[in-house]
């Protein structure tokens, strides 16, 4: 590890991540949200500081607050974390997408309270896809003129067609980053627990040894894997 004032490859290098889970409108006063802690994404900007990074959080919703000496920009929605995410780009070095982005939105926000009705009728919620901020940050960065580290996070399980390890690296393709941090998850793994085990997968296909340990182990490793990119 880098210590803050060395002249290690993320001294005053713009780090951006984006934690916690994002909350999708029904009405006015109801959501649809997911069990996201926010703990990776806070010991990733500890980590990304401790190295000398200067680091931007664009936070979601979480349990734990963000560490004292990183800007921080309040996000609510899928949508508005893609634009929070694609406003940094262009003065970022480094994004880390640690948020547990919704996958669909309801289609519409009702503005007011959605009320039962006297007639018993069950309702039902459409819901629509919502961008995927990780692949829109790889395509973007094609027009930007500095280079870019990019690095997602995914929960696999295996299943009857795959392993964890083969979904992730199709993950990585599809979405064009340099890096997956790859969480092997069970049925009680992982949510909000303090630490977990992850695999590092690389862009060339490579995977590094499993780390096991603290978000903040985790976090230092993911991020000493980025110091290794930039130095390249
Ligand atoms: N991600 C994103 N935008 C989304 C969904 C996910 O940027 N709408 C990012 C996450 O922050 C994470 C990575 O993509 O870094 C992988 O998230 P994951 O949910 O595993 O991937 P998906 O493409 O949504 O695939 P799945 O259908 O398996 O959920
Ligand atoms: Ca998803």
């Amino acid at each position: 590890a880098v210590a803050t004032g060395d002249a290690g490859p993320m001294t005053g290098k713009r780090v951006t991540i984006s934690a916690g889970g994002t909350r999708e409108a029904l009405d006015p006063v109801r959501f649809l949200g997911n069990r996201s802690s926010g703990k990776q994404g806070m010991a990733l900007a500890e980590a990304a500081l401790a190295q000398g990074a200067h680091v931007t959080l664009i936070l979601a919703h979480a349990e734990v607050p963000p560490p004292a000496g990183c800007d921080v920009v309040r996000v609510d929605s899928a949508l508005q974390l893609r634009d929070a995410v694609l406003d940094a780009l262009p003065t970022t070095d480094v994004l880390v997408m640690a948020a547990a982005v919704a996958d669909f939105r309801p289609a519409e926000m009702v503005a007011t309270k959605i009320k039962k009705t006297d007639d018993g009728a069950d309702p039902v919620i459409t819901l629509v896809r919502n961008p995927d901020v990780l692949r829109e940050a790889v395509v973007a960065r094609a027009s930007l003129p500095g280079p870019l580290v990019i690095a997602g996070f995914a929960a696999e399980t295996g299943d009857s067609s795959a392993d964890p390890i083969t979904h992730a690296r199709a993950k990585l393709a599809r979405k064009g980053c340099d890096l997956l941090v790859l969480n092997v998850v069970g049925a009680d793994l992982v949510f909000g627990e303090d630490s977990n085990e992850v695999t590092i997968l690389s862009a060339d296909g490579s995977e590094a040894a499993p780390v096991r340990g603290s978000k903040r182990v985790v976090a230092d490793a993911v991020m000493e894997h980025v110091a290794r990119l930039i130095a390249h």
